[in-house]
């Protein structure tokens, strides 16, 4: 059992610490968020909820770094979310300030953390952390392979009109336009997803997974996804508590994996108690190769520009 700490009380951190308390996964869940009224809030409701739902797990709202001291895992969401309309870079402005200080209060108060980023823009955020922080490579994760596999998955699912659960697949590369889904190697069960759908609906559910994100936005009118992207979160909160070592796509620093070196990008990762254990590597298509060096493009580009901006 261990301690959890959420930087940002807001729609995606608050339900990833519901899915974390329901799901035992910690002893303790710090909620800091920057309206302290607003994370002390939900981390009353939620302790309310505790004798319904059974959990132990004892959960504080805050405003203080303090807080968040010995934490095995800090999970980064404080920033906004995209609005309709809005592009890669007006989001990378709004957020870079926030990441930048926040990653300095992980370095000081919880240096030993392994830290999930779920902030958007997810590649270059995540980055930030990790060079603002000074972290090892391995400490820092973000999230975003895993959420968008799961709509993939879904996606899939509904399609072939069979439980969402036996759909593997895997989305690598970026957090958008960019993305990888490696549907020839999406399986249903036992079949081949490729082999068991045309060429139109793979298209088709590419690019929803692709636009997904974006769906949701403009379905809501307000604010952005987080049932999904809060699940997302707790199975690689799970794997690296549990010290499981699986395998799941996240945002992770390459030194050399795929021919890139010191950016982030979406890889299979086996994540473990230290973060980002492995990054392994699976052998693509040309098409595949293809999209994987735009998206690693503009991670690298993203990347550059925050070494720039913040003299890292
Ligand atoms: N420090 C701490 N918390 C902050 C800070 C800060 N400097 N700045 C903002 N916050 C808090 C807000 O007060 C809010 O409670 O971050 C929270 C963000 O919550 P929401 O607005 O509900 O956003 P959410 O949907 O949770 O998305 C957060 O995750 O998925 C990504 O694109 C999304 O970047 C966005 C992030």
């Amino acid at each position: 059992m261990s301690k959890v700490s959420i930087i940002g009380a807001g729609n995606v951190g608050a339900n990833a610490a519901v899915k974390i308390a329901e799901g035992n996964l910690a002893e303790e869940i710090v909620l800091l968020d920057i309206l302290e009224g607003v994370a002390r809030g939900k981390a009353l409701d939620l302790a309310e909820s505790s004798p319904i739902m059974g959990y132990q797990t004892k959960i504080l709202g805050t405003r203080d770094y303090k807080e968040i001291k010995n934490s095995q895992l800090v999970i980064v969401t404080a920033g906004y979310p995209r609005k309709p309309g809005m592009v890669r870079k007006d989001l990378l402005d709004k957020n870079s300030g926030i990441i930048n200080s926040i990653a300095r209060e992980i370095k000081e108060n919880a240096p030993e953390a392994v830290v999930i980023n779920v902030t958007n823009p997810l590649d270059e955020m995540t980055y930030l952390i990790y060079a603002r922080g000074e972290f090892s490579p391995n400490q820092v994760l973000g999230m975003a392979g895993v959420l968008d596999s799961s709509r993939l998955r879904y996606f899939i699912s509904e399609v072939l009109k069979v439980k969402p659960q036996s759909v593997e697949a895997m989305v690598l590369g970026g957090h958008g336009e960019t993305m990888v889904p490696l549907m020839r190697l999406a399986r249903a069960g036992n079949k081949s997803v490729s082999r068991e759908l045309s060429k139109e609906q793979i298209g088709e559910i590419i690019k929803r997974t692709r636009n997904a994100g974006a769906e949701i936005v403009s379905l809501l009118g307000k604010g952005s996804a987080f049932y999904a992207p809060s699940a997302a979160v707790y199975e690689m909160a799970k794997a690296i508590i549990e010290d499981s070592k699986k395998v799941l796509p996240c945002s992770a620093c390459l030194s050399g994996q795929y021919g890139y070196e010191d950016f982030f990008l979406g890889v299979p990762v086996r994540l473990g108690k230290d973060g980002a254990e492995k990054i392994i590597e699976v052998a693509l298509n040309p098409a595949e190769r293809e999209i994987l060096n735009r998206s690693a493009e503009a991670a690298r580009r993203g990347a550059e520009e925050l070494k720039e901006q913040y003299s890292l």
